[in-house]
């Protein structure tokens, strides 16, 4: 079977599962983009527009990520772009574990059917659900290894559209993305984040 019928026969498994969460409450937002990317940026969960047009990263956030994909000379349709909890939590709010959780064999098999080199994560949820130990600010635009791919959290764009500080360090860590899928220059992180960090500090919420 192809990437492309992989794909389309995940998304109406995931369609028609009725088990999980926020079923019949939201739309799916499956995901979109190329089967054969080499980057595959991952944000939360859908928002409002999202919900809409059954289509990731179209509100405003989505279309700062969408531009920052095309300034590095990227084509949209080149990467690939979706979501971890794939249906809009009500009113904007952050997925629950058990949301992320009831999910995440869906994403898990996207993630393995199009075998992306290098995942971008945006912001501090979808980054520590594959580095639960990293740091949004001292880490983002950071090189990891991780199961045979390359991670590179990035800031969130809704984070981005707040701060000028969040936006001009989310584009400086986009112009590095196209050396890191080339393999130029890399400093690469093991996914072993050092001890210190485990003692955490309570993190202002970004978003
Ligand atoms: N924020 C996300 O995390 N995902 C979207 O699709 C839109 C906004």
């Amino acid at each position: 079977m192809d990437k492309i019928t992989e794909l389309k026969k995940l998304e109406e498994e995931l369609e028609a599962d009725r088990k999980l969460p926020l079923f019949g409450q939201s739309n799916l937002v499956f995901g979109e983009g190329s089967a054969d990317c080499k980057v595959m940026f991952i944000g939360e969960a859908p928002g409002f527009h999202e919900d809409q047009q059954k289509r990731p990263f179209v509100g405003r956030a989505g279309q700062l990520l969408r531009t920052m994909i095309r300034e590095i000379g990227w084509k949209e349709e080149e990467v690939y772009i979706t979501n971890i909890v794939k249906r809009r939590p009500p009113e904007n709010r952050d997925p629950l574990p058990e949301e992320i959780e009831a999910y995440k064999p869906y994403l898990a098999k996207q993630i393995e059917i199009i075998d992306p080199k290098v995942i971008a994560p945006l912001g501090r949820f979808s980054m520590n659900y594959f580095l639960p130990e990293a740091k949004i600010s001292r880490d983002q635009g950071k090189v990891f290894r991780l199961d045979g791919r390359l991670v590179v959290p990035l800031y969130h764009p809704a984070a981005a559209l707040r701060s000028t500080e969040v936006l001009n360090e989310l584009k400086a860590s986009f112009k590095k993305l196209p050396d890191i899928v080339a393999g130029n220059n890399l400093v690469l992180i093991p996914k072993a984040i050092p001890p210190e960090s485990l003692k955490k500090k309570p993190q202002a919420r970004l978003f």
